[in-house]
């Protein structure tokens, strides 16, 4: 197939990766792409991948038999809707249904509508009359600002008066909720979707916050892995549970509204001790988890998107996956994920990538004139690795990660430590 992958990220880096193990002779582009995906042999070309109507000229100058949009932004903005009305096979909702993901009052009002279990939530308009609110939900706060804010949107915090602020800060953008607390371990759990019918893939926990034991600010994610093994009922029965309770409901709620989802349902769930709850959708590839998520699957990934884009995944059977547990560490770049300081050489690279079990994925990374790296973002780059069990692909991907050099470089030294 030729197929052309959206987005500059790791994500895209490990969809593509995942697309060439098939070994189905794929011819694959990626715009924009980064350094690293360059160096895994993909074309990448410089395209403005946000705009549709950039986006939809290139498509149709060059044919591809499947469009992936990886990236939450270029859904937004719609880059879906002409190349679906053209007749292009796309894997990613149009920009009505990504409000799924760039509205949280939109997706409040659809898991209300289909019966999604979530916790309670009440917007309000401005700081004067929050405190009422507060006071009624109880602290821990949790004060969620609506559409895209690049994860700055959502405070959850003990400090009335921070949880003030936050609607102070908010308020004049649009709406502002306010949200019970569910306290759990949190689960990413992906669906492809093609509209009406929904296949699940399998569940992933990702690490939010910066720092070692969950403290700090949260950030785009920081490490992820899978499978959970302590989910309530094992993965099979955890999975059936969510599809029927939170996926299809979902889908079939954005199907009779006229704005059928197709693309990947992300699920952002809670394991509380009175049940699942629903903290989030998005409309796409979650990252980190995808690099787990993908780097377990064992059917070929091309056919899912493609059954998703025709609305055929019914004819298709449930993915497999290893039992081989995965996971990824990220390294970020000094203050990440506030200012972060860009430019600076990595090096150890091939020595970190040549460790068994290990493969490296790139999210911001460029190359030196003389063939080197230099770091060109927040999240840097991840070590993915994978093992018999958990202990052993700990001991891979950090002693991966030990072979990096990169000053000022941040990675967490706990991911995946509560299974291992
Ligand atoms: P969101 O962007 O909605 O996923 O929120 C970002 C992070 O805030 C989540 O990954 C959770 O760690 C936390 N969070 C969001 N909503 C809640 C909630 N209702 N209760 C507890 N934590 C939450
Ligand atoms: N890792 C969280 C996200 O992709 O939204």
């Amino acid at each position: 197939m030729k197929i052309l992958v959206l987005g500059p990220g790791a994500r895209e880096h490990a969809i593509v990766l995942s697309l060439l193990s098939e070994d189905a002779g794929h011819s694959i582009v990626c715009a924009p792409g980064n350094a690293g995906i360059a160096a895994s042999g993909v074309e990448t070309v410089d395209l403005a991948f946000t705009d549709p109507t950039a986006v939809t000229k290139y498509v149709s100058d060059r044919g591809f038999d499947l469009v992936i949009i990886g990236p939450e932004a270029p859904l937004v903005a719609g880059v879906a809707d002409p190349l679906r009305a053209g007749g292009v096979p796309v894997f990613g909702p149009n920009a009505d249904a990504a409000q799924l993901e760039g509205s949280k009052a939109f997706a409040k009002r659809i898991m209300d509508e289909a019966g999604v279990p979530t916790g309670r939530a009440a917007k309000v308009t401005d700081a004067a009359s929050a405190g009422a609110v507060l006071d009624d939900f109880g602290a821990p706060y949790v004060v969620k600002a609506d559409g895209l804010a690049a994860g700055k949107g959502v405070l959850v915090t003990e400090d009335r008066d921070a949880a003030i602020a936050h609607v102070a800060t908010w308020a004049p953008h649009g709406e502002v909720l306010v949200e019970e607390f569910l306290d759990g371990q949190e689960v990413s759990l992906f669906f492809f979707a093609d509209g009406r019918d929904v296949v699940p893939l399998t569940p992933a926990q990702d690490y939010k916050r910066i720092f070692d034991g969950d403290q700090g600010p949260n950030t785009g994610g920081m490490g992820a892995y899978s499978p959970l093994p302590w989910l309530p009922g094992g993965t099979e029965a955890f999975v059936e549970e969510i599809k029927q309770t939170v996926a299809i409901p979902t889908v079939r709620q954005l199907a009779d509204e006229g704005t059928p989802f197709i693309g990947l349902l992300y699920c952002g769930l809670i394991v509380t001790p009175k049940g699942v709850r629903v903290i989030e959708f998005n409309a796409r590839f979650g990252d980190p988890e995808t690099q787990v998520v993908l780097a377990r699957l064992e059917s070929p990934l091309s056919a899912y998107l493609l059954a998703a884009a025709q609305g055929e995944l019914a004819s298709l059977p449930e993915p497999t996956f290893s039992d081989e547990p995965a996971m990824i560490v990220v390294l970020a770049s000094e203050g990440y994920p506030g200012d972060t300081t860009t430019g600076r050489e990595i090096t150890g690279l091939d020595a970190a990538a040549a460790v068994t079990g290990v493969h490296l994925v790139h999210a911001a990374t460029a190359r030196t004139e003389n063939g080197g790296w230099i770091a060109t973002g927040g999240r840097v780059l991840g070590v993915v690795s994978r093992g018999q069990n958990f202990a052993e692909a700990r001991g891979r991907a950090y002693s991966a990660m030990n072979e990096i050099d990169l000053e000022g470089g941040q990675f967490r030294s706990d991911i995946a430590e509560r299974v291992a």
